[in-house]
C-alpha cells in the first residue's frame, strides 16, 4: 500500500527520499512523488508509475544542486484509492498557497464535505483525491504555526491518516501524525527520517519511535516532540529496530520471493528455536506464558486474519481441535468485526498478522478487546500497531518478508500456531508421549522444508507444463485443504492464472463441471488421514480427462501413480506435513509466474500491508 519517507538533516534529501521509497516499493504502489524545500519554496516532483520514472522525472526538472543541497523533503508511494494512479493524483499534494506539502497514507472519509466546503470558500483543486483536500484543510487552518494548523485539521477529519507535512514558512520541521496508519521516526545522528515502515529507516539508524494513535511530532533534525491532538506532551520510548538492513535485500537471488522461499529452512528455525520443551512434550511460549490454569478456562479459539494469514488460520484450526480438544474457528478479519461476533472472556481470539497493520485484523483486535476475549497476536513486524495493541502475542522472529507474495510468513505463522495448540493441548489432555511426538516433528520443520528446496530445479521444469493455462485447480482435504486454498493464492497472486482451491469433496458440487480434457489439477494428496478419499477424487477427475499435479509423500508409490507428475514432500506427522507441502506449492507457483515473465514481487494491484479495509 501507499508509503511515506520523510527526511530532514544534513544534506541531500532526494537521494535519500528516493532510496528511501525503493526500499517501500516492495509494499505495492502505482504512482510516486517528493516534495523538498529549496530556496524557501515547496518543489514537487510526481511521476506516474515507478520510483524510477519519479527519480527520472526528477533529474530532468530539477537542477543538479537541488539533489546535493535540499536537506528536508517528504515523499510519497502511492496506492491508488481516490481516483486513478496518475500523476496529478500522485502525493505530494500542495495548500491553495502552494507553500505546504502534504503525503497521506489511509482514507479522509468525509472529504467530499470537507472539499463542498472549502470550494465554497474558493480553492481550487487539481486532483480527485482525499489527500489534497486535507492539505488545503491545513492550509486553511495555518496563521502561522504549521503544527497548531495540522492539529486543527485533523480534529476536522474523519477517517485513517498517517501523514507527513512540510512547510516553507517553517523550514526547519516536519509535521507528521498517526490515526491507524503507521508511522515510524527513525532518530539519527543529526538528521532525522520518518517512515510508515521501518525498511526505510534500517539504512539510517535502528533507533525508532513508534507513533500511537493520534499522537502527532514536530520533527526536527535533531529533536522529535510528541504530543496528542490537544497539543499535551506524551512520552513514547525510543526503541531499538533490531533489524538488519542486509535482510532486506535480495543477496544475489533474482526475486525477493525466491530468496524468502529459500529463507524458509532459517526463518523456521527462529521461529522455533528454544520453543519447544522435550521433556514435557510441550511449548516455551514467552507471549503465552499466562498461569496454565487460565489457558486450561478457555473454551474457544478464534483466529482471525487476512490473504494468506487466513490460510494460516485454517491450518491451526486443526491443530487446536486435534491437539488442544479446543473448539476453534477461523474468521476473515474484517466479516468478524461488522459481524458483531458472540464473544467473552472465555474465548481465546489470536490475531494473525505478517505486517501488525492490516487494517480489517486491528479492527478485529479491538472488536475483540472491547468483547473482554483473551486476545493475542501472531505478528512477524516487531513493534507493529497490532502487536502492540495485543499487549501480548508471539513473534515469528522471520526477518523481513518483501515479497507481496508471503512465503516465509506463512510457514512460520504454521509452525507458531502448532506450538501453541501444542502449549493448550498439554494443558488438556493431550499426552506427555504424543506432545513428544508432536514437538520432535515441529523440530524437524527446517530440515523437512530444506529437502523440498532442494528440488527447485525439478519442480522449475514441471512448471514448464503450466505456462500457457489459464485455469487451475487445487484439492485438499484436512489440514490439506487450506495447503490447496494457499496455494491457489500463490499461483494466483504472481502468475495470473485463474486458480481456484476447492476441498476435494467439493469438486463433485460444482467445479467438476469445469473440467475438460487437459485441465490442471494441483492435488495435495500427501500420505495423512484423508488421502485415500483424495485420490478417489483424482480419478473423478482423470476419468474427465484432466491433467492431475500431485504432491505425495515420498515412498508413496500408490498415490504418484495416480499422478501425471508429482512432486515428493518427506514424510512427517500430518499436522506439520502441511509446511513441506505448501513449500512445494510456493515453488510450483514461482517457476511458472517466473516462466511467464510476471512481476514477481509486486504484482499487479496488490499490496504487501492493506492499511484501508
Ligand atoms: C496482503 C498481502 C498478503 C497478506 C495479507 C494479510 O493482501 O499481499 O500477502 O497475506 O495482506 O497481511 P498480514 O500482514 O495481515 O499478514
Amino acid at each position: 500500500m501507499c508509503g511515506i519517507v520523510g527526511y530532514i538533516g544534513k544534506a541531500e534529501a532526494p537521494n535519500i527520499l528516493i532510496k528511501g521509497l525503493r526500499r517501500l516499493e516492495y509494499r505495492g504502489y502505482d504512482s510516486a512523488g517528493m516534495a523538498v524545500l529549496d530556496g524557501g519554496r515547496v518543489e514537487v516532483a510526481k511521476a506516474a508509475g515507478k520510483v524510477a520514472a519519479l527519480t527520472e522525472k526528477a533529474r530532468e526538472e530539477w537542477p543538479e544542486e537541488r539533489f546535493s543541497k535540499a536537506s528536508v523533503g517528504i515523499a510519497h508511494t502511492r496506492w491508488a484509492t481516490h481516483g486513478p494512479p496518475t500523476e496529478v493524483n500522485a502525493h505530494p499534494h500542495l495548500d491553495q498557497s502552494g507553500q505546504i506539502a502534504l503525503v497521506h497514507n489511509g482514507i479522509i472519509e468525509n472529504y467530499r464535505a470537507l472539499r463542498a466546503r472549502l470550494e465554497a470558500k474558493g480553492h481550487q483543486f487539481l486532483s480527485e483525491t482525499d489527500t489534497e483536500v486535507l492539505a488545503h484543510l491545513i492550509g486553511e487552518c495555518d496563521k502561522g504555526d504549521i503544527f497548531q494548523a495540522v492539529c486543527d485539521a485533523l480534529h476536522k477529519v474523519e477517517g485513517t491518516f498517517g501523514i507527513a507535512v512540510l512547510s516553507a514558512r517553517e523550514p526547519d520541521r516536519i509535521i507528521t501524525a498517526r490515526r491507524g496508519s503507521p508511522i515510524v521516526v527513525g532518530v539519527g545522528d543529526g538528521e532525522t527520517i520518518i517512515a510508515s515502515d521501518a525498511s526505510a529507516i534500517i539504512a539510517h539508524t535502528q533507533r525508532v519511535i513508534y507513533l500511537d494513535d493520534n499522537d502527532i511530532a514536530i520533527v526536527k533534525s535533531d529533536s522529535v516532540e510528541i504530543r496528542d491532538l490537544n497539543n499535551v506532551p506524551v512520552n513514547r520510548e525510543i526503541a531499538e529496530l533490531g533489524l538488519d538492513a542486509e535482510a532486506a535485500e535480495k543477496g544475489g537471488y533474482d526475486h525477493f520471493m525466491l530468496k524468502e522461499i529459500h529463507e524458509q529452512p532459517e526463518a523456521l528455525a527462529n521461529a522455533i528455536r528454544g520453543r519447544l520443551d522435550f521433556n514435557l512434550g510441550s511449548s516455551v511460549l514467552a507471549g503465552m506464558s499466562t498461569s496454565p490454569r487460565e489457558l486450561s478456562e478457555l473454551t474457544r479459539v478464534v483466529m482471525v486474519g487476512c490473504g494468506t494469514s487466513l490460510h494460516a488460520g485454517l491450518v491451526g484450526e486443526y491443530a487446536f481441535e486435534e491437539l488442544a480438544g479446543v473448539n476453534a474457528e477461523v474468521e476473515q478479519a474484517a466479516e468478524f468485526r461488522y459481524r458483531n461476533p458472540i464473544l467473552g472472556c472465555k474465548d481465546f481470539v489470536i490475531a494473525i498478522s505478517q505486517s501488525g497493520e492490516t487494517a480489517d485484523t486491528l479492527a478485529a483486535v479491538r472488536e475483540a478487546h472491547q468483547k473482554g476475549a483473551f486476545v493475542m497476536s501472531l505478528c512477524n513486524v516487531v513493534g507493529s500497531t497490532i502487536a502492540r495493541e495485543t499487549g501480548r502475542g508471539v513473534y515469528l522472529h522471520a526477518g523481513p518478508e518483501i515479497s507481496v507474495a508471503s512465503t516465509k510468513a506463512f510457514t512460520s505463522q504454521v509452525a507458531v500456531l502448532l506450538m501453541m495448540a501444542l502449549k493448550l493441548g498439554r494443558g488438556r489432555r493431550l499426552s506427555r508421549e504424543y506432545g513428544l511426538e508432536v514437538a520432535q516433528a515441529i523440530a524437524s520443520i527446517p530440515e523437512l522444508v530444506a529437502k523440498v528446496i532442494e528440488q527447485s530445479d525439478h519442480i522449475a521444469e514441471l512448471a514448464k507444463n503450466y505456462v500457457k493455462d489459464e485455469h487451475a485447480y487445487f484439492i485438499g482435504r484436512g489440514p490439506m485443504y487450506p495447503v490447496a486454498l494457499e496455494g491457489a493464492l500463490k499461483l494466483k497472486e504472481i502468475s495470473y492464472i485463474h486458480a481456484e482451491g476447492y476441498h476435494a469433496a467439493e469438486l463433485k458440487h460444482g467445479p467438476i463441471a469445469l473440467l475438460t480434457e487437459g485441465t490442471p489439477i494441483i492435488a495435495v494428496a500427501c500420505d495423512v488421514p484423508g488421502k485415500d478419499k483424495t485420490l478417489g477424487n483424482i480419478e473423478e477427475c482423470r476419468a474427465r480427462g484432466a491433467r492431475i499435479l500431485g504432491i505425495v509423500t515420498e515412498g508413496d508409490d500408490a498415490a504418484a501413480e495416480c499422478m501425471d507428475e508429482f512432486i515428493q514432500v518427506p514424510a512427517t506427522h500430518h499436522l506439520v506435513a502441511t509446511v513441506p507441502a505448501v513449500v512445494a506449492l510456493q515453488l510450483f507457483a514461482y517457476h511458472v509466474a517466473r516462466l511467464r515473465d510476471c512481476e514477481i514481487d509486486q504484482p499487479r494491484n496488490l499490496a504487501k500491508s492493506v492499511t484501508v479495509e
